[in-house]
């Protein structure tokens, strides 16, 4: 049976075999993705399905690959990467080295893409560093090569193309090793994991999405206690924190948060 019930008890398991926690996820949108895959195997139940995952590491990763959606490009809204780089520019006046966060990482566009934007502004990569992470253990080797096809590159300048990416035979486009060796890529669940501090920038867009109103606003907090005073938080379009200022962030325009000073 596919009834509410028996569906928590399945993500019970999947937390302690799989030791990934999907209670900070929208139930319905978990169950969804889960149901198709266990439709896709004939199953109608999902104590079959958890046997067949058990021990298997490719279904295992089909599995994440169903409930995580990775969909990046670089530059993604590329106006608000214009904003995002003079708040940086700012920051570097007084903060002499640094990191900036990509959380929820997906294929490395993003992280990529902070790395280039810090290349472009003669930013030191002893002194300023790109930190990327993601839940998703398969997409996160995708992003250790950094190819990719042109389709993600559409936010990029012919310019920068030819400055930052090597053309493959394939006629995909690998990121050069300059600007792979600006980015530690780490697995890490937001809503568990432990965070860095004192970051120059966090930039969590497109994550946040998935995630149930108690997890989100936990999530923020933690952003916020992750920033140093002047610090940036960078979101998606649709994303809004209310109440920031309880946590100490200051809405500064749409997409922007700055951690206060005191
Ligand atoms: C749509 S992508 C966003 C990529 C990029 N930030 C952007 O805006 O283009 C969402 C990513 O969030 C990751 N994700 C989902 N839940 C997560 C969690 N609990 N911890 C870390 N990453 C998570 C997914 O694996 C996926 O790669």
């Amino acid at each position: 049976m596919l009834d509410n019930e028996s569906f928590m008890k399945f993500a019970d398991a999947i937390r302690r075999k799989l030791n990934f926690d999907m209670s900070g996820y929208k139930l319905e949108r978990m169950k969804r993705r889960v149901d198709f895959l266990i439709r896709k195997y004939g199953f109608e139940d999902y104590s079959d399905y958890l046997k067949i995952l058990d021990g298997d590491p490719s279904k295992q990763r089909e599995f994440f690959d169903r409930i995580t959606i990775n969909v990046t490009e670089f530059f993604r809204n590329p106006d608000k990467w214009e904003k995002f780089k003079r708040y940086i520019a700012e920051e570097m006046k007084v903060t002499p080295r640094g990191t900036i966060w990509s959380a929820g990482c997906a294929s490395g566009e993003e992280p990529y893409s902070v790395a280039i934007m810090l290349e472009e502004m003669n930013a030191s990569p002893i002194n300023y560093k790109v930190l990327a992470s993601d839940l998703d253990p398969n997409i996160l080797e995708v992003a250790k090569k950094g190819i990719y096809d042109q389709r993600s590159l559409v936010n990029i300048k012919e310019s920068l193309r030819d400055k930052y990416f090597k053309k493959l035979d394939d006629g995909r486009y690998q990121v050069v090793d300059k600007i792979k060796e600006r980015v530690t890529f780490r697995r890490q669940n937001l809503l568990s994991d432990p965070f860095e501090k004192n970051l120059m920038a966090i930039l969590c867009r497109n994550v946040v999405i998935y995630f149930e109103m108690e997890a989100k606003e936990k999530l923020y907090k933690k952003f916020a206690d992750a920033l140093k005073p002047g610090g940036i938080l960078f979101v998606g379009g649709t994303e809004r924190i209310f109440n920031s200022r309880k946590i100490n962030l200051e809405p500064v325009e749409p997409f922007f948060y700055k951690k206060a000073l005191t």
